[in-house]
Order: structure tokens, then C-alpha cells, then sequence
């Protein structure tokens, strides 16, 4: 898979990309079935898998129960790996905590560097919930974000966001924006279209519908190819799902 740059400062990264929450988290998920979370065995098995497939963005974040710590510990320090968590969202005994204070964000920022074994960070994303708009336009959330990368701390910016005018002042703001889009709920395109315009990155989340989606290839191969979508980020923890996406991505990407 030839990489494809993350936004203005972002890194270069495949254009599938495999999504952490899986490996840490399973109270509080909208998966269709429950799981067991992968032993360190299973998930060193997978990285690697996923590492000889070509992938080489892992996306986490502090909310996702113990992955940034796994993933810090299996591939923290090898190199081939980009690495993108967030900040904002915490996610204790059973809910969501949001605290985007630039007290609270640098904090995370210096928590997630230890646990994630980096020095500089890849990439940090606002883990924005219902009133994303308001975080972005009125606190400090997104220019103290922006403060680290100036330091050096963080390459890439960006705001994972929920509300379309949250997406389109992300496109503007950000290196990157994260955005749903799947078959079932294509309402974010208008901002994947303003973040292209301007040649910012954009991550798919829920690309499969966390898990609801039927035709999996085909909705692989169609998001992975759509004008403007920088890397498509698949959550699993199967090692055969994990080969049958990349699969699909290849054939799509060869047939362009
Ligand atoms: N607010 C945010 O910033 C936010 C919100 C949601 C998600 N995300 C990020 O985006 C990533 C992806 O979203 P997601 O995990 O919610 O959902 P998703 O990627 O749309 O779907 C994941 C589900 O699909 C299943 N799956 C994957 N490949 C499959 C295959 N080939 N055949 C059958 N089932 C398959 C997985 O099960 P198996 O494990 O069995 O393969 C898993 O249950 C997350 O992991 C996270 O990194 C961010």
C-alpha cells in the first residue's frame, strides 16, 4: 500500500489503518457482539500481522480503557509505527469524563507520551463529544494543541469530530480531521469535501458501522478509494479480519 500524507504536518501513513479500542476497552461499545479483549500474545501477533500487511497507523486514545499502554509497550518504540490518541475524553468506571481545560490537555499530552513510549507524539486529535463546535470555537483546547506542536511535542493536529460545523472549523484549524462515514450514515461528507479542498487529512472512523455493516469489502474498497480520505481506520482484534480488510483495500487500490 503506498502511504499517504496525514494533512500539512501530519506523518506518512497507510491508507488502512487499524483502530485501538478493541485492544483495551469493552464496557461502554456499540459492537454488535461482546469480546474478550486479546491477550499481549494475541495482540503482539496482531501488530506484527498488521505490520507485514503494510499498515503502519495505529489509532488509540486515553478513553480506550489500557490500548495506549499496550501499544505503547508492543510498539512504542519501533519505528514503523504512527501513532495517533486523543485528548478531552477519559473514560472511568463505566463513563465518559470530558475536560478540554489547557490544564487537562497538557497533562494528557504528557501522560500519553509516557504510556505510548514517545517522546513526540504523531498525532493528537480532540476527542470531541456532542458540543464539539462549542470546545473548538470558544476554549483553549484546540490553539494549546496547537501550542504543543509549535514546542515540538506533537507533529499533527487534528479534532475527531461528531457535528458537520465542528468538521468544517476543524478542516480550517487542523492538520487532520476524523470523521464517521459508512454506509448507513453519510452525513459528514460535506466536511471530508471542505478537509480535501484544502489538502487537510482525514480518518474514517466506524468505517464498517462498528461491525453493523454488511458488505464489508465493498464498503472498504469504496471509503479507501473516495477523493480526499487519507486512511481508513478499522477496529479489530482478528487476525483473518484483519488480512480479508487489507485484501480488499489492495484489490481496490491496484484496480485505480
Ligand atoms: N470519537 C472517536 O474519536 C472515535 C469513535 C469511534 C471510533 N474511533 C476509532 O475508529 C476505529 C474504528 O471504529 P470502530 O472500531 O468503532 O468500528 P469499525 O471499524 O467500523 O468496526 C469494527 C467492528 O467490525 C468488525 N470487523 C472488522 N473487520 C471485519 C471483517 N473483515 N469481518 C467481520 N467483522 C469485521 C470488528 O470485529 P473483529 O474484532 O471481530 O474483527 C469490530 O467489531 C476505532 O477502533 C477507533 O480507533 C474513534
Amino acid at each position: 500500500m503506498d502511504l499517504r500524507q496525514l494533512g500539512p504536518n501530519g506523518p506518512l501513513v497507510s491508507p488502512l489503518a487499524l483502530g485501538g479500542t478493541k485492544f483495551g476497552r469493552r464496557e461502554g461499545v456499540k459492537y454488535p457482539t461482546s469480546f474478550t479483549l486479546p491477550s499481549d500474545g494475541e495482540l503482539a501477533d496482531l501488530l506484527q500481522l498488521a505490520k507485514e500487511l503494510g499498515i503502519n497507523l495505529v489509532d488509540t486514545a486515553p478513553a480506550y480503557g489500557t490500548s495506549e499502554a499496550r501499544i505503547g509497550a508492543l510498539v512504542g518504540a519501533d519505528d514503523h509505527w504512527r501513532i495517533a490518541t486523543k485528548v478531552g475524553e477519559s473514560f472511568t468506571e463505566g463513563k465518559s469524563f470530558f475536560d478540554f481545560s489547557p490544564a487537562a490537555i497538557r497533562a494528557s499530552v504528557e501522560n500519553s507520551r509516557q504510556r505510548l513510549r514517545r517522546d513526540v507524539l504523531d498525532v493528537v486529535l480532540l476527542h470531541l463529544g456532542d458540543d464539539d463546535e462549542a470546545i473548538l470555537r470558544e476554549g483553549a483546547a484546540l490553539s494549546t494543541l496547537l501550542e504543543l506542536r509549535e514546542q515540538g511535542v506533537i507533529k499533527a493536529v487534528g479534532a475527531s469530530t461528531k457535528t458537520v460545523p465542528a468538521g468544517f472549523f476543524a478542516a480550517q484549524g487542523c492538520d487532520l480531521v476524523m470523521i464517521t462515514l459508512n454506509e448507513s450514515d453519510q452525513g459528514q461528507r460535506p466536511v471530508l469535501e471542505a478537509a480535501h479542498a484544502v489538502n487537510k487529512g482525514i480518518l474514517i472512523k466506524k468505517p464498517l458501522d462498528s461491525g453493523h455493516q454488511g458488505d464489508i469489502g465493498g464498503a472498504l474498497a469504496n471509503l479507501v478509494c473516495t477523493q480526499g480520505v487519507t486512511a481508513v481506520v478499522v477496529g479489530t482484534i482478528n487476525p483473518g479480519h484483519l488480512q480479508e480488510n487489507c485484501a480488499a483495500v489492495k484489490k481496490a487500490l491496484a484496480a485505480i
